[in-house]
């Protein structure tokens, strides 16, 4: 499996793969996601990948820079969406897209990595909610348990919690609320005690 920096010309692939990983609620979203993540252009530059085996894309994953509201030069990214198609599942792909991620976001002397997704799979990476405090997204997370954060190249937790801009992809209420990305979040156990 090769992992490699995504073109605009994969996009009909990872729209493929979008669609089949994800539910028929969600995957139009996701995949009009992927596409305004592939084409927008942001300083930092937004990163997409793509897993590959035989020249066919089995799976993706972006890196989205965050604007953060404060005096600070922290360097901070997102991590979304992720997606391995169905066949390809449950050997280590969507590991490696994050472990790829991770190390390339920590060489580029990222300060930190945020994630909305279930924490049952992205804690296993070192993402960690008391982390995921210390930013805060332009919309409310719809459920704050999933909301994450790794730190890198040791930066400290800030000690109080800063606002930050995303990308015009992902500045969209639905992306945090209720609709997309969220429907293991909303059958998740962790729910019924927020
Ligand atoms: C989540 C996803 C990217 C994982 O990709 P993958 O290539 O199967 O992941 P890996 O092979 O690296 O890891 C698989 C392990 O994670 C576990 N896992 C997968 N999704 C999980 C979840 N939502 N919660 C907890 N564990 C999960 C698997 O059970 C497996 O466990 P095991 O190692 O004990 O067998 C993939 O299942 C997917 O595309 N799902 C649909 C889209 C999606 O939910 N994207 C993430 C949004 S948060």
């Amino acid at each position: 499996m090769n992992i490699n920096l995504a073109q605009e010309t994969d996009l009909d692939a990872i729209q493929k793969v979008v669609e089949t990983a994800f539910s028929d609620e969600e995957n139009k979203i996701i995949s009009k996601f992927a596409f305004d993540l592939l084409t927008e252009t942001a300083s930092p530059s937004i990163q997409s990948w793509v897993a590959e085996v035989d020249h066919q894309i089995i799976g993706y994953v972006s890196f989205s820079p965050i604007f953060l509201k404060s005096e600070t030069d922290l360097s901070g990214y997102i991590l979304s969406p992720l997606a391995v198609s169905p066949e390809h599942q449950k050997q280590g792909v969507g590991s490696s897209l994050i472990n790829n991620g991770i190390d390339r976001l920590t060489k580029a002397g990222a300060g930190v990595l945020l994630v909305y997704g279930d924490p049952d799979y992205y804690r296993r990476f070192g993402f960690d909610e008391e982390i995921g405090r210390a930013f805060v997204p332009p919309y409310p997370p719809e459920y704050p348990f999933g909301w994450m954060g790794v730190m890198l190249n040791g930066t400290a937790i800030p000690h109080s919690p800063i606002r930050f801009a995303c990308v015009a992809a992902l500045s969209k209420s639905q992306l945090w609320g209720d609709t997309v990305q969220n429907e293991t979040l909303r059958n998740h156990p962790e729910h019924k005690y927020v």
